[in-house]
């Protein structure tokens, strides 16, 4: 059938269709201006389009744009001449430990500059950021300390989304010191010292996060029973543990870089020590809605840092040439069941090939 204008209604509705995913960039950029302007803190109390813009100095008319967009979308809404949050605007507020506001502002910065030379990475299979920027990702963040905050608050967040998850996910009990390596701003290791009362830990990370994290976690624990250590874990990572934790960190790095870092817990663990990864493995998924999102975050990591997400005949592979041996590998009910666990034991150390 075909329309007054000759098109037929099919094509209308696939151009419209196309059209509206097109414009993912501009939604992209339009809730990381609203996190940027803090609207949802402000919104907790209803305020009109004016008020607003005197509040957070943008500009009246601009911003009204905005919030007529934000409420198309269902991000806060109006009433006569007053807009005011809801729940999507809640998420967006600053003080929640579960607030998306760092993941939008992440999202709206680095990510959608990278994301913009996409083709890049498609052509050459190597990451966007770095041939945009010149430096690894978290290279970029350590000289770049302020842009930094909102990736380690995302990663926080998402840590705090699945952190009980994955805590059930093992038996905790069995070890008395713990190393999480590349532990972030230390959500996941505030809560397991919490829920094992006996547990010591430690937390390796980069310099910038080990000194965000010791602003950010309570000093009582700080005391106590978890030590901050700064350094790079391809290098080296502390000895005297029984039980090493990695979680969503290998994901970040290719199969060479990964090694680099198994090799060093490889190096530190003792013989009867305890390896367990906390990672995304790579499955066949058949929620269409799942499988687009998990494929698309794979995508993120090959155009950010050159990381993958892993099969687990992936992961067998690289921890047997990092000289470790995987005991079990379990699916947990974190992030739609895309987390799974690894525990691994040290194995025959398996020498190095040329030019690893
Ligand atoms: C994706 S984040 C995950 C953070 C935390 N494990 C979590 O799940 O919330 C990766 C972490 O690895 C850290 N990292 C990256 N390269 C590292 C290195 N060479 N040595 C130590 N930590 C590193 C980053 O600073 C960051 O905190």
């Amino acid at each position: 059938m075909t329309t007054p204008s000759g098109a037929p209604h099919g094509h209308r509705h696939a151009a419209s269709r196309l059209r509206e995913i097109l414009i993912g960039y501009q939604i992209t950029q339009v809730l990381y201006v609203a996190a940027r302007l803090n609207l949802a803190d402000h919104l907790r109390k209803p305020m009109t389009a004016t008020d607003l813009a005197r509040a957070t100095g943008a500009d009246p008319d601009t911003l009204r744009f905005l919030l007529r967009i934000l409420v198309g979308y269902g991000v806060f809404e109006r009433g006569g001449d007053l807009y005011a949050t809801n729940a999507l605007g809640q998420l967006l507020e600053s003080d929640r430990s579960d607030s998306l506001l760092p993941t939008v502002i992440a999202t709206g910065k680095e990510r959608y500059s990278s994301w913009g030379s996409l083709l890049r990475t498609v052509l050459t299979g190597r990451p966007a950021f770095v041939q945009d920027n010149g430096v690894e990702l978290h290279d970029f963040y350590a000289a770049h300390p302020a842009a930094a905050t909102p990736f380690n608050g995302a990663m926080a967040a998402l840590t705090n989304s699945m952190v009980d998850n994955l805590i059930d996910a093992y038996d905790f009990a069995l070890h008395t010191r713990v190393v999480e390596v590349g532990g972030g701003l230390g959500v996941f290791m505030a809560e397991l010292l919490h829920r094992y009362p006996t547990l010591h830990g430690v937390i390796l990370d980069l310099p910038h996060v080990i000194a965000e994290a010791a602003q950010e976690l309570p000093p009582r624990i700080l005391d106590e029973r978890l030590t901050l250590i700064s350094g790079d874990a391809r290098q080296n990572v502390p000895e005297n543990a029984d039980l090493y934790l990695i979680k969503m960190v290998l994901c970040d790095f290719s199969d060479d870089e990964a090694l680099k870092i198994l090799r060093s817990v490889r190096k530190a663990i003792p013989d009867d020590g305890t390896l367990v990864i906390f990672d995304k493995i790579r499955t066949e998924i058949h929620d269409d809605e799942i499988s687009r999102r998990t494929v698309m975050s794979a995508l993120n990591l090959l155009v950010m840092t050159g990381g993958r997400e892993r099969s687990e005949n992936e992961y067998r592979h690289l921890l047997t040439r990092a000289g470790f041996k995987v005991v079990d590998v379990m699916g947990t009910e974190a992030l739609d069941g895309e987390i799974h666990r690894v525990v691994a034991k040290p194995g025959e150390a398996v020498p190095l090939s040329s030019g690893e």
